[in-house]
């Protein structure tokens, strides 16, 4: 052990800092807050989608990303199910899809299927 080492051991026992590391509480399970399924609530999840898909889903011509304006609600809770369990191939959506609850991808999905295209 060198007198740098011994000195920052030193300052460990010192200060107790394994003590308290070792006495930090368990982090927290992850958990989702409860949806805000209110208008308010939902629009603003959406808009968290419109950066790739376009503001209230309507995407540019010529994007080669999909709307998702006027798209069926079951077919964007199957895809976002589908994308959060893995089973479909993404590049971006499965890290996306596992943000959010059940109840916020439905409230999303049907938010976007009333848009018009
Ligand atoms: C950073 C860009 C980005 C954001 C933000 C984003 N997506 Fe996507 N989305 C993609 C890409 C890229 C794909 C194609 C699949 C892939 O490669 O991940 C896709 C595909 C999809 C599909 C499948 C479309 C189809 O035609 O089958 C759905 C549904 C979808 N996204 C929903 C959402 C929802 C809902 C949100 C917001 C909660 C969202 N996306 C946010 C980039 C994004």
């Amino acid at each position: 052990m060198n007198s740098r080492t011994a000195s920052i051991l030193g300052w460990v026992a010192a200060t107790g800092t394994t003590l308290a590391l070792a006495q930090q509480p368990a982090p927290p399970a992850p958990n989702f807050a409860p949806p805000n399924t209110s208008a308010n609530g939902v629009q603003s999840m959406a808009a968290g989608c419109a950066m790739c898909h376009g503001t209230q889903g309507r995407v540019v011509a010529g994007s080669s990303l999909t709307g998702l304006a006027g798209r069926p609600k079951d077919e964007i809770v199957q895809a976002m199910a589908a994308f959060k369990s893995g089973q479909r191939p993404a590049t971006i959506m499965h890290q996306i899809a596992k943000g959010y609850s059940d109840a916020e991808v439905a409230a999303i999905a049907g938010y976007f299927a009333g848009q018009s295209r």
